[in-house]
C-alpha cells in the first residue's frame, strides 16, 4: 500500500526520495509525488508510475537537501494527479504526505470548510493537513505542537511526514496504526514506510511507536508521545543486506523469492532444531512454554497466504499437540464478537506485520486478555510488536507482491511449535518427533529438487496459460496448499481459481467440469492418496485437463492425468512445503506468459495496511 520516503542532510534530496519510491514500488500504488524545498515548497505528483513521475520532474530544478515522496494506492477518490500526494494546506504553507484512513474525515471537512479552507482533491489527507493549518493558525503554537494537537483530532490510521515553508530544515513524522521508519545517518535522516529504500545509507534505524510525533531539526532526532512525553529513541541495528533487496539476475524479484526457498527454510529453522543432537528450541514461545502446553484452544488469525499457512498449522498442532485449533480471517474475527477467554492463545500470522485486519484482531483478543503469539518475517513490525510473544520466519525481504517465501518460512515456523508444544505435552512420541526432525531437515534439499522442475512447469504452463478457469484439488496436508495454488494464480495472471478439499469437488464444483477446465490435482502419497485417486477418475470421466503434483515413482496417477509433476517424498504433515513449489512456479510462467506485471499485480498491495 502507500509509501513514504523523507530526507534531510547534506546530500541531494530528491534522487534519494526518486529511488526509495522505486523501493516502495512493490507495496503497490497507483499515483506517485514528491514536494521539495527548493527555495519555495514545491510539489511535483503525477498518476502512474514513479518513472513517469521522474520524467516529470527531469527539466526542473530538484535542488535542495530536504524532501519527501509518497506513492499512493487509492482509498478516498480514484488515482489521478490531483489526488495524488503530497498535499498542500489551504496556505500552500505547508504538505503533508499520508498513509492510512482518517475515518473522521467527513465531518472535519466540513468544518474546515466553513472555517474557508479550500480542497482539491477528493481525498481524507488533505484535510488531515488543513486541521493542522487551521490549528496552527488559530493557537499560539508551533507547527510540530500542531500536528501533535491535530493528533487528538482524527480517528483512524496514519503514518505522516509534513513539511513547511516557515522552517525549511524541519521534517515532521507522527505515526498511529501505519508503520513508520526513521534512518539515523551521519548528519542525515531519513524516514519511510520500511527500511528498504534507507539500508543502502545506514542500517541504524528507529521505528516509531503509535501515537508518537518525530521532529527532526539542525541534526536532531526528538521524539514525544501525543501526550508531549519526550522519548529515548530506541535505536536498533538492521542486518538486512541491499542484495536481499535488489533481483539479483533474476527476471522478477517473485521467481527470486522461489527460488530462495531452499534458504529461507533452512534461515526459518537455523538455531531452532538441529537433529544430530535432538536439539529443539523456540526462544520466542520458551516464556509462555506452560501457557501453550496448558492451552485450551489455540486461535489463529491471519489473512491471504499467512492464512493458508494458518490452516497447515492447524492439521500439524492438532497431530501433534492434540490441542483443538481455530484458523480465522482476521477480517471477519475483529468483527463477529468472537468468544475468547485468558485460557486462550490467538498466534497472529504476517509476513509484512503491518496487516490492518491482523492487527486489530490482535487488538480484540488482547483486550480480552489471550496470550497474542506473532509470526511475522519483517522484523520490528507493527504486529511483531503489539504481540505477548512470537518468532520471526527469517525468510529475508519478500519483494514480489505474490507471497512465496514468506509461506514455505511460515510453514516451517509453525512445524517447529507444532514439534515442541506435542513434545512438551507428550502427544507426540520421541520416536516420531525424531523422524520429523531428521525429515525436517532434508527439506531445503528436497525443495532444491523442486526446483529443477522448472523446464517441465514452463511447458505445462505454455499449454494452460490461455484458460480461464482453473480448479486446483487437494485433501488432508495438501488442501491448504490447493488454497494457495488457486491464490498464487488468480493474483498474478487474472485467471479465475478456485482452491476446494477435493472431496467436495461433488458437492458443486464438479458441474464446472469440462473438456476446458484444467484441475491442478495434489495427489501425493498420504493417508489420503487411495481418495484422491477417485476424485482423479471422477475428473477424467468429465473429461477434466488433470494436471497432477505426485510422489515420485507414483505409477497409478500417470495413466491417468495429462500431466504428471513428480516431487520428492516426504512425511505428509511437511508435505505442503514440497507440493507448493510447482504450484507457485506455475502461476509465475503463465502470468509471464500472459505478459503480467508479475510483481506489482494490478490492484494488489503487499502490505494491506487498510481495513
Ligand atoms: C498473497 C498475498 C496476500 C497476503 C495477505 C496477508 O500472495 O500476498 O494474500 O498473504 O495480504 O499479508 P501478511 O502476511 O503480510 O499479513
Amino acid at each position: 500500500m502507500c509509501g513514504i520516503v523523507a530526507y534531510v542532510g547534506h546530500r541531494e534530496a530528491c534522487p534519494i526520495i526518486i529511488k526509495g519510491l522505486k523501493r516502495l514500488e512493490y507495496r503497490g500504488y497507483d499515483s506517485a509525488g514528491v514536494a521539495l524545498m527548493n527555495g519555495a515548497l514545491n510539489i511535483y505528483k503525477k498518476k502512474g508510475k514513479v518513472a513517469d513521475l521522474e520524467a516529470a520532474i527531469s527539466e526542473e530544478d530538484t535542488h535542495g537537501h530536504i524532501g519527501m515522496g509518497h506513492t499512493r494506492w487509492a482509498t478516498h477518490g480514484e488515482p489521478n494527479d490531483e489526488n495524488a500526494h503530497p498535499h498542500y494546506s489551504t496556505s500552500k504553507g505547508i504538505a503533508i504526505i499520508h498513509n492510512g484512513i482518517i475515518e473522521n474525515y467527513a465531518s472535519l471537512k466540513q468544518l474546515l470548510i466553513q472555517k474557508g479552507h479550500t480542497f482539491h482533491s477528493e481525498t481524507d489527507s488533505e484535510v488531515f493537513i488543513n486541521l493542522i493549518e487551521d490549528i496552527f493558525q488559530n493557537n499560539d503554537c508551533s507547527l510540530p505542537e500542531a500536528v501533535r494537537l491535530a493528533m487528538h483530532e482524527v480517528v483512524g490510521a496514519y503514518a505522516i511526514v509534513v513539511l513547511s515553508k516557515e522552517s525549511p530544515n524541519q521534517l515532521i513524522a507522527a505515526r498511529k496504526g501505519s508503520p513508520l521508519v526513521v534512518g539515523v545517518g551521519k548528519g542525515e535522516y531519513f524516514l519511510a514506510s520500511d527500511a528498504t529504500p534507507i539500508i543502502e545509507y545506514t542500517n541504524e534505524v528507529v521505528y516509531l511507536n503509535d501515537y508518537e510525533l518525530a521532529v527532526i531539526k539542525d541534526g536532531e532526532l526528538d521524539i514525544r508521545t501525543k501526550e508531549d512525553v519526550k522519548q529515548t529513541p530506541y535505536v536498533q541495528t538492521l542486518e538486512m543486506a541491499l542484495e536481499s533487496i535488489e533481483k539479483g539476475g533474476y527476471e522478477h524479484f517473485m521467481l527470486k523469492e522461489i527460488f530462495e526457498q531452499p534458504r529461507s527454510i533452512l534461515d526459518s529453522m537455523r538455531g531452532r532444531m538441529i537433529a544430530e543432537s535432538d536439539h529443539l528450541m523456540m526462544s520466542g514461545i520458551r516464556e509462555y512454554e506452560n501457557k501453550f502446553v496448558n492451552a485450551k484452544r489455540i486461535i489463529i488469525v491471519a489473512c491471504g497466504t499467512s492464512w493458508h499457512a494458518g490452516l497447515v498449522a492447524e492439521y500439524l498442532i492438532e497431530d501433534f499437540a492434540r490441542i483443538p485449533v481455530e484458523v480465522e480471517y482476521a477480517s471477519e474475527f475483529r468483527y463477529r464478537n468472537p468468544i475468547i477467554t485468558e485460557d486462550d492463545i490467538v498466534v497472529a500470522i504476517s509476513q509484512s506485520g503491518e496487516t490492518a485486519d491482523t492487527l486489530a484482531a490482535i487488538e480484540l483478543a488482547k483486550s480480552k486478555g489471550a496470550t497474542i503469539f506473532g509470526i511475522c518475517n519483517v522484523v520490528g513490525s507493527s504486529i511483531a510488536r503489539a504481540t505477548d510473544a512470537g518468532a520471526y520466519t527469517h525468510a529475508g525481504p519478500e519483494i514480489g507482491v505474490a507471497s512465496t517465501k514468506a509461506f514455505t518460512a511460515q510453514v516451517t515456523v509453525l512445524a517447529l511449535i507444532a514439534m515442541i508444544i506435542g513434545s512438551k505435552r507428550g502427544t507426540l512420541e520421541e520416536t516420531k518427533l525424531r523422524q520429523l526432525m531428521v525429515e525436517l531437515e532434508t527439506i531445503p534439499a528436497k525443495v532444491e529438487k523442486c526446483l529443477l522442475l522448472d523446464d517441465q512447469i514452463k511447458e505445462i504452463s505454455a499449454k494452460y496459460k490461455d484458460a480461464t478457469n482453473f480448479i486446483y484439488l487437494g485433501r488432508g496436508y495438501n488442501y491448504p496448499v490447493a488454497l494457495e495454488g488457486a491464490l498464487k494464480l488468480k493474483e498474478i495472471s487474472y485467471i479465475h481459481a478456485e482452491g476446494y478439499p477435493a472431496a467436495e469437488m461433488k458437492h458443486g464444483p464438479i458441474a464446472l467440469i469440462d473438456e476446458q477446465m484444467p484441475v491442478v490435482v495434489i495427489a501425493t502419497k498420504d493417508s489420503s492418496y487411495e481418495k484422491v485417486v477417485s476424485n482423479v477418475q471422477e475428473v477424467r470421466a468429465r473429461k477434466g485437463k488433470v494436471i497432477a503434483v505426485v510422489t515420485e515413482g507414483d505409477t497409478t496417477i500417470p495413466s491417468m492425468a495429462d500431466y504428471v509433476i513428480e516431487i520428492p517424498e516426504t512425511s505428509e504433515h511437511l508435505m505442503p512445503l514440497l507440493s507448493v513449489i510447482p504450484l507457485q512456479l506455475l502461476s509465475y510462467h503463465i502470468a509471464v506468459m500472459r505478459g503480467c506485471n508479475v510483481d506489482q499485480p494490478r490492484n494488489l498491495a503487499k502490505s494491506v495496511t487498510v481495513e
